[in-house]
């Protein structure tokens, strides 16, 4: 029999490359399958702790100055999960969110027949993970919408970040509980700055911590914060369980462990935070653009940098280096602190043989605007509904019933509901979406 999956990871472990992309281990950390146990006698319990699970989360509490921190096997998709049920739990069950959400969001959204409230960007984007969305736009939409709860995506998959602590301070004067989904932001407590949610007034975040610290995938913090409704605190375990393995992985659990004792030394974020500034300044001179608001994340905007996606992967292919993402506007690298000055400057050669190919290269800006979509049915009824699969180009007039996305970066075009009109046929079409599925 073969062994496709281990033929494919020995290949690319023996190759020598260099990993931008998650997880933030680059494949560095050592954690024994000895290790690999469950919940046995003395291993005590994930979802009722009170032995060395409770006193490593109380750690990683400590770290992150919260009222409790939750660690997730299952990464951030089960936090968000249990965020949610949480809030329908004290009675919140209309959440407003802007509409580059992760699919993870929809999903709880479908199970938990919870209600959204969508807030579309202002203008034009050149990507659906993206978008500016302000204190203002929130206050007003929850105004008119009288959502008590708000969640948001800080940073996005391409790095940009939201003024989260005006945000928090409109959503306080509205009653309105802020989460934020914060997957890409586990590191930004121990940067010079602190500008983690719960630092800036979040209620609750799900930070993924194996995207940028030296966590197995999979490994991720729910925090709640100490000004938050003190019923979270009671409820989040046993809500989590229902969502969960009952065998959650040790190995996980230790790498999460082995992260507190990381982040303890600050200096390890801080040097690599300094590295990566330096380091952008430089790719900057060589005329790439890079869009990301976060240290440890390059994007580059193919437009700005007149280069296409596909020179600029190839060039850091040809360097042995793999990227996280890319599409015809951006191409995302993922650093962490485990990555070293030698990796920087392979990176960088790479990033000097891809200008000298750039020259002359003219590359079309791509934007769209997303548009309110037409809502015939809730998330929950139509994601329940009996559908068919069916070319996008016939889908305008349909009802969407499961949410299709490409991965990543895993944020929904059309959601369970909504109608499908030229405009979004249009975008699904770019993003090479060929078959959507349809309530029948
Ligand atoms: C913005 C965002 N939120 C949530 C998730 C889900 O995180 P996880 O893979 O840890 O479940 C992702 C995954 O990439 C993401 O990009």
């Amino acid at each position: 029999m073969k062994t496709p999956i281990v033929d494919f990871l020995r290949k690319y472990d023996n190759e020598d490359i260099l990993r931008l992309h998650m997880p933030g281990h680059k494949g560095l950390i050592e954690i024994p399958t000895g290790y690999d146990i469950t919940e046995i006698s003395g291993a005590d319990f994930l979802f009722s702790p009170g032995g060395i699970i409770k006193e490593s989360e109380k750690n990683a509490s400590a770290l992150y100055e919260t009222a409790m921190t939750l660690y997730s096997t299952e990464g951030s998709s089960l936090c968000i999960k249990t965020m949610i049920a949480m809030l329908k739990k004290i009675g919140v069950n209309k959440i407003l969110s802007p509409r580059n959400s992760h699919i993870s969001f929809v999903n709880a959204c479908a199970l938990l027949e919870t209600e959204v409230c969508w807030l579309y960007p202002k203008s034009e984007v050149s990507d659906i993970s993206s978008g500016e969305y302000t204190a203002e736009d929130i206050d007003e939409a929850l105004l008119k919408t009288g959502c008590k709860a708000v969640y948001i995506t800080s940073p996005d998959y391409l790095g940009n970040i939201l003024d989260i602590k005006a945000i928090s301070k409109v959503c306080k004067a509205n009653g309105a509980y802020l989460i934020v989904d914060n997957a890409h932001g586990a590191y930004l407590k121990f940067l010079k700055r602190d500008t983690h949610p719960i630092t800036l007034g979040a209620d609750m975040c799900c930070d993924s911590a194996h995207k940028t610290l030296p966590v197995l995938t999979g490994g991720a913090y729910l925090h709640i914060s100490k000004n938050a409704d003190k019923r979270f605190l009671n409820i989040s375990k046993s809500v989590m369980s229902v969502f969960a393995t009952t065998s959650p992985s040790y190995l996980i659990m230790a790498s999460l462990d082995m992260a507190n004792k990381f982040l303890s030394e600050k200096e390890n974020i801080f040097s690599a935070e300094e590295r990566f500034i330096e380091f952008k300044k430089e790719i900057s001179l060589l005329g790439f653009y890079d869009i990301s608001k976060e240290p440890f994340k390059i994007t580059i905007d193919t437009y700005l940098s007149s280069i296409t996606s596909e020179v600029l992967v190839k060039s850091l292919e040809e360097n042995k280096i793999s990227v996280e993402y890319s599409d015809r506007s951006a191409v995302v690298l993922m650093l962490s602190a485990y990555n070293t000055e030698a990796d920087l400057l392979r990176l960088k050669n790479a990033f000097c043989y891809a200008a000298k190919l750039k020259c002359g290269l003219s590359v079309e800006k791509m934007v769209f605007k997303l548009m309110p979509a037409q809502v015939k049915m809730s998330i929950t009824e139509a994601f329940f509904s009996d559908d068919e699969e069916i070319p996008t180009e016939f889908s305008v007039g349909r009802i969407c019933s499961a949410t299709k996305v490409i991965c990543p970066p895993c944020i929904p075009i059309v959601v369970s509901g909504e109608v499908f009109d030229k405009n979004s046929v249009k975008i699904l079409k770019r993003y090479g979406i060929s078959t959507v599925n349809v309530v029948k």
